[in-house]
């Protein structure tokens, strides 16, 4: 049968329909993105709050004719209210070794605690999801290693007291110390810690594993002592402060969001105000505000609420205005543009982004994990001041290369550019080949996650190329003449995908832009050859020599094999490990190993089409067809 699949809530119930997802197809269901074609509705529900339960009813409602399986966060009383409208029931947490049909394809979500224990008086959770429990730290690591082979660069650890995780010896830290050391480039992220567990050992985990993203969401819930003790927070409001001020103090760049409830029973005004001086105090980057709301069943829920509705909006919006400022970026109301410039080493990226930058009055933020260094010039094949022809160019030499450069580093000095470039009333281009970095600044674009429509493809697959590529032309013009007019396969999923329209699944930009993506597109032999050409040209100019410098400059060995590729093959080389001949064929070998993962990770991006909501790719053969599209782009 065909589902549809809806989910309420939070990441945790995020996390668990990918896994439901599984399930389903298991049983010989296949998902649908059209409702109407939906034989059986899945509701993924969250009792957090009475809204988001109404929500559900209302799908219930909405639905009732179809069959209804309802999952995820149910209190009992609503189960029963709602047992004879549906089909099946099922439980939460039951879905730790499903193997994940992930939406995303860049990040993945990894619960690794389930339910909860705390108890906080208002909420609903530890009554749907139960007592906590934590997953087996090898297959959670064994989960992560998986991801990271699919190239998956965002993993977020999810827990509804993520920081309480404890299985045999491994707590949290040990846990993401676990993670940390497993190899390649990717991010951890956690959601969402409770403040009494978050120790020491925890702060000191975060400032030394680079792979941990520099963001916590700590919940306060409450400024007030008096309403804590009656949350059931188990922290004062100094506890909270300090604890803040100590995280800040290991490590100052860090981003700290929190969730808070106005109008918890018998909240007064100047307990609220307590709660505002707190938040002027500690200053946060981000907070969620919500409006208390009874749950039935729980200790708060035998209190009087009694703060009037009104009174409950008045408090959030004065939260809400203090912390949440529109900033800027977010809120310009024009759409800000930017441009994308990627594509494979060797291919010409750099050229292309300056020839662009020329004609359209834009200034250039170079994405490229090894040219952020200084002194690493002609291995990392940093473009020159002459190549640059006037065009101002960012990110380039900014890091000791005996240190550790981060992609939150690349992104924290790239948004700051960004900005800098737009008071200018310029056009930022972010050039660069390393698409984790990319990733960091922008977001991720979703695949579009079209199920497969037999019954059109059978249809389609009776016409020929030609004719698919008329069809293709007619709804969208841009793609046409991005595909390949010979494939019928990709023709006529082409064609699927914009008879869905709606099929795009975009991530929330993190800024309000525009973005234009340009990929620079090589055959396998062109770019072989470019490579080959770039590579003697740099062997030439002294690139042995440069890394000798590096290392005499106190950049170790270790460290410059770390660098990879131009850096580990001739640093091997000048300690005697390799000839000079197996030198240049085993490093060119790598570099066309290298481009060959750069296509890798951008064909996860979709080719675009002007109409898709969520951006792709335009894959270019030349600047001519760049700066045409960027014209369209610019006026749209
Ligand atoms: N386990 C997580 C998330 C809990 S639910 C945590 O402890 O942070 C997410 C948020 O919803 C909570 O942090 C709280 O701010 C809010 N929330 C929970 N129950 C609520 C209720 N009954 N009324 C209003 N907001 C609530
Ligand atoms: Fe709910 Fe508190 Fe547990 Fe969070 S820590 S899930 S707010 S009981
Ligand atoms: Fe999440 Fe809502 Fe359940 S917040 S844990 S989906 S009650």
């Amino acid at each position: 049968m065909k589902y549809f699949i809806f989910t309420f809530g939070c990441e945790a119930n995020k996390a668990d329909s990918e896994r439901i997802r599984q399930k389903l197809n298991n049983l010989g269901h296949k998902e649908t993105l059209n409702k109407k074609d939906a034989g059986l509705i899945m509701i993924n529900a969250c009792s957090v709050r009475q809204s988001a339960i109404d929500r559900v009813r209302a799908k219930i409602m909405e639905f009732k004719n179809k069959k209804i399986i309802l999952a995820g966060c149910l209190l009992e009383s609503d189960k029963k209210k709602f047992q004879n409208k549906i089909w099946q029931i099922w439980h939460p947490n039951e879905y730790f070794d499903l193997i994940p049909l992930h939406s995303s394809p860049l990040s993945a979500f990894v619960p690794i605690t389930a339910g909860c224990d705390n108890f906080c008086a208002y909420c609903a959770v530890p009554y749907t999801r139960g007592r906590e429990k934590s997953r087996p730290t090898g297959e959670i690591i064994r989960e992560v290693k998986n991801l990271i082979k699919k190239e998956y660069k965002e993993i977020w650890f999810l827990g509804q007291n993520v920081n309480s995780y404890k299985s045999g010896k491994t707590n949290f830290p040990k846990l993401l110390q676990k993670i940390n050391k497993i190899p390649d480039e990717f991010q951890i992220r956690f959601l969402s810690p409770h403040p009494k567990d978050f120790s020491d050992e925890l702060i000191k985990t975060i400032t030394r594993c680079e792979k941990v993203v520099r963001y916590i969401n700590l919940p306060v819930q409450s400024g007030d002592n008096d309403v804590l003790k009656k949350m059931n927070r188990n922290y004062t409001r100094e506890q909270y402060i300090k604890l803040v001020k100590k995280i800040r103090r290991a490590m100052p760049d860090i981003k700290i969001s929190t969730d808070i409830i106005v109008g918890f029973p018998g909240e007064t005004k100047k307990q609220f105000q307590n709660t505002l001086k707190l938040c002027q105090e500690i200053k946060f980057d981000k907070a969620y505000v919500s409006k208390y709301s009874p749950r039935p069943g729980t200790m708060a829920a035998k209190m009087n609420d009694n703060v009037p509705f009104k009174e409950k909006k008045r408090r959030w919006q004065i939260l809400d205005k203090l912390i949440n400022p529109s900033t800027s970026l977010r809120a310009s109301p024009k759409k800000k543009k930017l441009i994308v410039v990627l594509g494979p080493t060797s291919s010409g990226k750099s050229d292309l982004a300056v020839g662009v930058a020329r004609k359209f009055n834009g200034e250039v933020i170079s994405a490229d994990s090894r040219q952020v260094y200084k002194g690493m010039d002609i291995g990392s094949g940093k473009i020159t001041k002459k190549e640059m022809r006037g065009v101002k160019h960012y990110l380039l030499d900014v890091a000791n290369p005996k240190k550790i450069f981060t992609a939150i580093d690349f992104k924290n000095m790239a948004e700051k550019t960004i900005a800098e470039i737009l008071t200018k009333g310029k056009i930022p281009i972010v050039c660069g080949g390393t698409g984790f970095y990319i990733h960091a600044l922008l977001g991720g674009v979703d695949i579009p996650r079209v199920a497969p429509d037999w019954v059109l493809r059978a249809k389609l697959e009776k016409k020929s190329c030609e004719e698919l590529f008329k069809i293709l032309g007619k709804m969208d013009p841009i793609r046409a003449k991005n595909i390949d007019s010979q494939n019928k396969r990709r023709l006529i999923r082409a064609i699927e995908i914009l008879r869905r329209g709606s099929g795009q699944i975009a991530q929330p930009p993190k800024f309000n832009f525009d973005i234009l993506y340009l990929g620079i597109k090589r055959g396998d032999k062109n770019l072989k050859e470019l490579i080959h050409k770039r590579l003697i040209k740099r062997l030439k100019q002294g690139m042995i020599a440069e890394v000798k410098k590096l290392h005499h400059q106190g950049v170790s060995w270790k460290r410059l094999d770390g660098l990879g590729l131009e850096y580990r093959f001739v640093s091997r080389y000048l300690r005697g490990l390799l000839t000079k001949e197996n030198m240049t064929e085993q490093l060119e070998t790598a570099i066309i190993q290298y481009s060959k993962r750069q296509m890798t990770w951008f064909k996860k991006y979709p080719s675009a089409t002007l109409r898709a909501s969520a951006p792709g790719i335009y894959w270019v053969k030349n600047e001519k067809e760049a700066k045409g599209l960027v014209k369209k782009f610019l006026k749209l």
